[in-house]
């Protein structure tokens, strides 16, 4: 099963591609998918001889577990093309690692290391002319794993498809940001699922999600869900808050992702003598940061995004604008982070994966 994949995966390509069609000056985010997918099943205990085909619908029984029971994981990364061309990845071994931990949460076999990596090169050189070149630019990459067994018994299948999808992307801006600290809903509990990219997490924000856009706030800061006093992470997020000159973020726990761009985030802060707590933060303390005037920033870091900077937040009716700064740390990161990403710095710490 640990044999070299690349003389293994099955490859039938596109007779056309549909990338003349595409305005890659107005793209939606994750509307437009490229020539090909990468699909592998799994069954009789083993993963099968991976494939890659053009982008195509599935047919899959209605009984399959995951309409029924959400036995569903998934990834977010992405894939940037530097000035000579060159594709790079950004610390896709975590994203790897990561989705073997939520495949193991959810009661689904781990993926081989050696059939995602050739998998994933192979679908990318043969999708390279939808990875754009420029900063802001690049490809969105969605790996997933579903339960396809026909069984509407509530356990874990015997049978799944581990799929990889490609959506080109441009610059995410998100606009104005403004949160709601959330005051009774929870995103996830003690013993549960929220470190995992488990499908179910990302529908049970919908509602209460959809709620705060009613009010104006395009997102919700999770609390925790004992006592609403402890701020989490945003809906596809990890958060950062800057009060005067430290920032702080909470640790990571069996209720938050951990994100990729958060232990980044934390490790060029150290490499630039910048102050990190990690540590449980109140709202009560960001609250009374924010009535002294000391709180400076709250950014949310994430693979889509990279940073995002937030310009406001309210929690029990009580609303709260954050300066606008010109040496924000948002930018500063963002910055740093994106000029490894496209190999226009040094990489200290190599992150950056050739493909
Ligand atoms: C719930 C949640 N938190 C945080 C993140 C940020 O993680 P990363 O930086 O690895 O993209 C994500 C996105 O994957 C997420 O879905």
């Amino acid at each position: 099963m640990m044999s070299d994949a690349s003389n293994t995966i099955k490859i039938s390509k596109v007779s056309e591609s549909k990338i003349e069609n595409v305005d890659f000056n107005n793209l939606a985010f994750g509307k437009i998918f490229t020539d090909h997918m990468f699909v592998c099943e799994y069954r009789d205990g083993a993963w099968q001889t991976p494939e890659i085909m053009p982008y195509q619908p599935l047919t899959i029984a209605p009984s399959a577990r995951v309409f029924h029971y959400g036995q569903a994981v998934f990834e977010g990364m992405k894939a940037f093309k530097d000035e000579q061309d060159q594709l790079w990845m950004f610390r896709p071994e975590d994203n790897f690692n990561r989705i073997n931990i939520s495949a193991h949460r959810m009661a689904m076999p781990e993926f081989p290391k050696n059939y995602f990596f050739d998998g994933l090169t192979q679908l990318l050189h043969l999708d390279k002319d939808w990875i754009q070149k420029g900063k802001g630019n690049s490809l969105y990459i969605r790996p997933f794993v579903i339960a396809t067994e026909e069984a509407i018994s509530a356990s874990a299948a015997n049978t799944y498809k581990f799929i990889i999808i490609c959506s080109p992307a441009q610059a995410y801006y998100a606009g104005e940001v403004k949160v709601l600290f959330a005051e009774e809903f929870s995103r996830a509990a003690d013993g549960g699922v929220g470190y995992a990219k488990a499908a179910g997490n990302y529908a049970a924000q919908f509602y209460p999600t959809s709620l705060a856009q009613q009010k104006g706030y395009q997102q919700i800061i999770w609390t925790d869900a004992n006592t609403h006093e402890y701020l989490e992470e945003a809906g596809t997020m990890n958060i950062f808050f800057r009060v005067g000159d430290t920032l702080l973020t909470a640790p990571k726990s069996d209720r938050i992702l951990d994100g990729i761009t958060r232990k980044s985030v934390i490790q060029l802060a150290e490499d630039n003598t910048i102050k990190v707590e990690i540590r449980p933060v109140t709202v009560a303390e960001i609250k009374e940061a924010a009535k002294k005037g000391e709180l400076k920033e709250i950014f949310g870091a994430g693979t889509a995004a990279v940073i995002n900077p937030i310009s406001g937040f309210e929690h029990k009716g009580e609303v709260f604008d954050l300066p606008k700064l010109d040496d924000s740390y948002a930018s500063f990161f963002k910055n740093k982070l994106t000029d490894i990403q496209y190999n226009i710095s040094e990489d200290p710490h190599g992150w950056r994966y050739k493909v």
